[in-house]
């Protein structure tokens, strides 16, 4: 049966741990849903780590119905959300609404995410009440990375984890069902997770939350440029993936260039007639017989 939002919220109160992962394709969907995450996120994360964007922000509404389509099409079990882009919500609650019907009913997805805190909560309550379940996302929010002056730590200070805990508090009361929490001090995420009945899913804010997302290609190592060795530190490593496509693909050009691959196994020999007669070269018809 296929996760709800609705089972997120018991997997809170019955203190049971949420595991999420976001992808971005059919392949990585199934993988994910086979190994039994709780949801996928389709972030608009995938500007980084697929489209090769330096940051979420050139990231279009289009782009996340596409991929989303992609991921609903392999995901049987786990909840499948589709992550609002930068200005696809912020201008009014009506673009905030259109923008989420438009990820649930072209891209497939059971449930959206946008980012932001009290400014963003009449649009979060109006989309809720329209019946599409959503997830806030507070701390650090990578759309609002120019104005943030880069990927850091955020809440750093008492006044600023206040607002934060007013953010996370407003989205609560506009009827969000779950809040991401990226990039806040650990005991910060702790005393949010204590005060909100929704769970917390943390990114690089400690083991206090609720549960825990982590961009695939970090968790990974599907870098395309895997010696950089860029790892985002609250990233686990599981895998090195890169790494593995990349001596795949080197030793696959190697063996053509000399002459290993395809091996026979790789073709097709055809009939004995067809062979029998292909051999026969002078039965082989000229390609522009001279008349
Ligand atoms: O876009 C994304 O992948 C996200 C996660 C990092 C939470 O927002």
């Amino acid at each position: 049966m296929a996760r709800t939002a609705v089972d997120l919220l018991a997997m809170k109160a019955g203190s049971e741990r949420i595991a999420m992962i976001t992808a971005y394709d059919y392949p990585t969907a199934r993988l994910a849903d086979a190994a039994g995450v709780d949801a996928i996120l389709v972030g608009d994360t995938l500007g980084m780590v697929v489209l090769g964007h330096d940051s979420t922000v050139p990231v279009t509404v289009a782009d996340i119905v596409y991929h989303t389509r992609a991921v609903a099409r392999g995901a049987r079990d786990a909840l499948v959300i589709g992550d609002m882009p930068f200005f696809s919500y912020q201008m009014s609650d009506e673009q905030a609404m259109r923008t989420a019907a438009t990820l649930i009913q072209d891209g497939g997805a059971r449930a959206v995410k946008l980012e932001g805190g009290a400014p963003v909560a009449s649009a979060v309550r109006r989309i809720v009440a329209a019946g599409v379940p959503v997830m806030g996302h507070v701390g650090l929010t990578p759309q609002s990375v120019h104005a943030l002056g880069g990927f850091k730590l955020q809440a750093r200070t008492p006044a600023s984890a206040n607002r934060l805990i007013d953010d996370a508090l407003a989205l609560e009361d506009a009827g969000a069902f779950a809040i991401v929490l990226e990039l806040v001090p650990l005991a910060l995420a702790e005393a949010v997770t204590r005060r909100l009945r929704i769970p917390t899913i943390g990114i690089g804010a400690g083991p206090g939350c609720d549960g825990q997302i982590q961009v695939l290609h970090d968790l990974i190592g599907l870098d395309g440029d895997p010696e950089r060795g860029h790892r985002p530190r609250h990233a686990g490593h599981y895998a090195d993936v890169g790494v593995a496509i990349r001596e795949a693909i080197r030793r696959y050009a190697a063996d053509v260039r000399s002459g290993q691959f395809p091996a026979p196994d790789n073709a097709f020999a055809g009939s004995a007639e067809l062979r029998a007669f292909l051999a026969d070269g002078a039965a082989i018809r000229p390609v522009n017989p001279v008349s």
